[in-house]
């Protein structure tokens, strides 16, 4: 390579030795994506810690004084890859463990960096800024919102959308609090969310300073049948319930799957007991598709329960958090906030900063979507998801316990509980993530939007009962 150091490239150097370089980098992506592609091909080649600090084969993390050369840049951009996971974004089709998965939209990524702008105002992004209006607009339109209703902004995933959720609903009711702080509350607040909710409502409370003891957790029901109550043989590990978080994809739900959502009556009951406790209830968070079970919380009993008792609800009518790099299978991150209330979060959060939101510019300035963020800059996460629309991937979410053969004789007991709960943390060393969900701990998730087919589902299967076997 004619390139002797990074400083020879565009806009210094020429074009030649910045093709170069570039070349050589495509050269080994590809190189990751077809090597992780191959099912022989370790998921993750896992290491310790402290053996990829201390300088696993020659791969060093540490930053030297002085600029190492493009071919030592280009070795370590190979040694990043080789330690990391092959996830199903680089096209695995065994990783099975995460949401993010599918290799097609990386390319929206690629030209997002290569455009590498900033969204805070339309001079800077002009493309960028009309795509997510266009695109926001089409998600507005599905959630059911005309042009004159909704608003709406992307931003870093769903934690953030929910602690945007939060910050307009108080912003709806106590509008004072941005000036003058929490005094400006007569009382303190509660927020409901339920039991399988995430934990950023808790953090969003804990943030915006109302304390994550004043989020009340809301009973959901239980799945009729859970509790084994005798052996079921290697049928229990067949029996898995296919469901789907909210997306854009196929939603499909499993007959009789209607566990583990929000009890409305429980809801009702909590509001109760906070106002006795002398809490103004004002939130609460409804999930369409929790994080584990993928339940569909029944948004229709909840909101009457909310006009009833006057609160703002966040995934029904008034605001919703729309995670397309879950999955929809957009690259991370990709995320956008809706909400009914034309201009509230601009009224929320602005400050009019001169440097930046001028009132006088020759376009229209409501293109400026920067001012109406909790953020100054805002990465471009439109783009992948504008790819994407068009072809409209398909993705399930399959739920399942498994049971060694050593326990599927044994009849229910809290005995035959405890030795169960003692066995996903095990395969967890050995190969595969669970998610404990609640006292059911031998729990798997495993989200399918990657390339898998039959064949890896079926080893994905059998290699947990190998690896189970002796426990
Ligand atoms: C229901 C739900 N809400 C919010 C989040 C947080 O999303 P993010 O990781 O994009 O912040 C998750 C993450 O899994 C989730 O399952």
């Amino acid at each position: 390579m004619d390139c002797q150091q990074l400083s020879d490239l565009l806009p210094v150097g020429g074009e030649k030795v910045t093709m170069e370089f570039f070349q050589e980098l495509v050269n080994i992506l590809m190189g990751y994506i077809f090597k992780s592609n191959q099912r022989s091909t370790k998921v993750l080649d896992f290491h310790h810690p402290h053996l990829l600090t201390e300088s696993l084969e020659g791969f060093s993390l540490d930053l030297p004084y002085q600029p190492e050369a493009p071919e030592q840049i280009l070795v370590d951009c190979g040694d990043t890859l080789k330690y990391s996971v092959k996830t199903g974004r680089s096209c695995h089709p065994r990783f099975f463990n995460q949401l993010a998965s599918g290799l097609d939209f990386s390319a929206g990524e690629w030209l997002t960096s290569t455009a590498n702008t900033n969204m805070f105002t339309y001079e800077v992004a002009p493309v960028f800024i009309l795509m997510e209006e266009v695109l926001l607009r089409k998600m507005q339109c599905i959630v059911g919102w005309s042009e004159d209703e909704g608003d709406d902004i992307f931003c870093p995933g769903g934690s953030v959308s929910n602690l945007y959720s939060v910050l307009v609903a108080r912003c709806h009711f106590y509008p004072e609090v941005k000036i003058r702080g929490m005094s400006a509350l007569p009382c303190r607040l509660a927020l409901f969310t339920s039991e399988q909710g995430h934990f950023s409502v808790k953090k969003s409370a804990a943030v915006l300073g109302m304390g994550s003891d004043n989020v009340v957790v809301v009973k959901c029901n239980e799945r009729p049948g859970s509790r084994p109550t005798n052996s079921r043989p290697t049928a229990e590990r067949k029996s898995a319930t296919a469901i789907c978080a909210a997306g854009l994809g196929t939603t499909q739900k499993l007959k009789g799957w209607r566990a583990r959502k929000m009890i409305p009556s429980e809801l009702e009951t909590a509001i109760m007991a906070a106002r006795v406790k002398g809490l103004v209830s004002f939130y609460v968070n409804a999930t369409a598709g929790t994080t584990v079970y993928g339940a569909i919380d029944p948004l229709s009993a909840i909101a009457e329960v909310y006009h009833h008792n006057t609160l703002w609800l966040h995934a029904d009518s008034l605001v919703l958090s729309w995670n397309p790099h879950k999955m929809m299978g957009v690259p991370q991150q990709c995320s956008a906030f809706l909400f009914k209330k034309k201009g509230l979060l601009q009224e929320c959060n602005q400050l009019c900063a001169e440097y930046l939101f001028q009132s006088n510019k020759h376009y229209n300035v409501s293109y400026d979507t920067g001012d109406k963020n909790i953020q100054c800059g805002r990465h471009v996460d439109v783009f992948k998801l504008w790819l994407m629309w068009k072809a409209k991937p398909e993705h399930s979410n399959v739920c399942f316990w498994y049971v060694p053969e050593s326990l599927r004789n044994l009849l229910w007991s809290p005995e035959r509980n405890r030795m169960l709960h003692q066995v996903a943390p095990k395969i967890k060393a050995r190969m595969i993530g669970y998610q404990p969900v609640g006292s059911n701990v031998n729990f798997f998730c495993c989200v399918f939007s990657n390339p898998a087919t039959k064949e890896d589902i079926d080893f994905l299967l059998e290699e947990i009962d190998r690896l189970g076997g002796d426990l």
